[in-house]
C-alpha cells in the first residue's frame, strides 16, 4: 500500500518509523511517503496561511501550495486514490473505516491547521481521487497530524502482513462489535491476586463461554452505545 502524508509538521511522521509500522516500510509493504506542504510554496516565507474572506478568527490554509502537492503526488499514479482530510467536521473514524481503507492501494492524507483549508482545496481534490473528511472523535484537535498517525496505525496493521500472527487482529475489541476480553498471563498469582481459574482449567469450551461472557459484560458497562447498535 503507498500512503502519502503532506503537512506543515512533517517530522511528526518519523514516529512511522518505529515498531510493526516501521518493519512494515523495511519490507515494502508500506511505501510511506511525507511532504512538506511548504516545499511547494514559492515566496520568501513559505507562506501557507491567509485571513478568511468575510472575517473571522483564525487563519485559513491556502490553496496553491495544495493544489501543487496534490499534483505532484497523484499527476502520475495510474489509479485515484483515497485522500483523506482529517477534520473534526468529516465522518466518524471507526474500525470498520479502518478495514475498509485498509483494502485502498493509494491513500493520500492531507493535515490541516490553522482555522481549516479553503474548501476548494476539496472540490479540487475530487477530481483526482475519493475524497474523504474523517474526525477521530468529537474533540478538537490543533492539526491533523496526530488524527492521521492514528489512522495510519489503525489501516496499516490491517494490511495483510503487517501484523505477523493474523489471528491477533479477529480477538480484539471493536472487530465484533463488541469490547475484548480481559487477558492474563503467568504466574497464575500476583501480589495476591488469582488469574480467572477457568482460564487454566484446559477446558477450551468453558474458556470461550467465559470469554464472550466478558465482552458482553464489559461492554454493556463500558459503552452500551455499542450494544444498542
Ligand atoms: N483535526 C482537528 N480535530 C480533529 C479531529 N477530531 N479529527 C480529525 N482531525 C482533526
Amino acid at each position: 500500500m503507498r500512503i502519502d502524508v503532506v503537512s506543515i509538521f512533517p517530522t511528526i511522521f518519523d514516529a512511522l518509523e518505529v515498531s510493526l509500522l516501521g518493519k512494515a516500510r523495511t519490507t515494502g509493504l508500506l511505501d510511506v511517503r511525507v511532504h512538506d506542504l511548504r516545499d511547494y510554496t514559492h515566496d520568501r516565507h513559505r507562506t501557507v496561511d491567509d485571513t478568511p474572506y468575510g472575517g473571522g478568527a483564525g487563519m485559513v490554509m491556502k490553496p496553491e501550495p495544495w493544489g501543487e502537492a496534490l499534483d505532484d503526488i497523484v499527476g502520475d499514479v495510474e489509479r485515484r486514490p483515497v485522500i483523506v482530510f482529517p477534520s473534526p467536521a468529516g465522518e466518524r473514524f471507526t474500525q470498520a473505516t479502518a478495514r475498509e481503507l485498509s483494502a485502498a492501494s493509494h491513500l493520500v492524507f492531507g493535515c490541516g491547521r490553522y482555522e481549516g483549508i479553503d474548501e476548494r482545496v476539496f472540490d479540487y481534490a475530487a477530481e483526482l481521487g475519493e475524497v474523504r473528511l474523517i474526525s477521530l472523535g468529537d474533540y478538537v484537535l490543533n492539526g491533523g497530524e496526530v488524527a492521521v498517525m492514528a489512522m495510519i496505525e489503525a489501516i496499516g496493521r490491517l494490511v495483510p502482513g503487517v501484523v505477523g500472527n493474523p489471528e491477533s487482529l479477529v480477538e480484539e475489541s471493536h472487530e465484533d462489535g463488541l469490547l475484548e476480553y480481559p487477558s492474563y498471563t503467568k504466574p497464575s498469582v500476583w501480589r495476591g491476586r488469582e488469574a480467572p481459574p477457568v482460564l487454566l482449567s484446559g477446558n477450551h469450551g468453558a474458556v470461550a463461554a467465559w470469554r464472550r461472557e466478558q465482552q458482553l459484560e464489559r461492554t454493556r458497562e463500558r459503552r452500551p452505545d455499542l450494544l444498542a447498535d
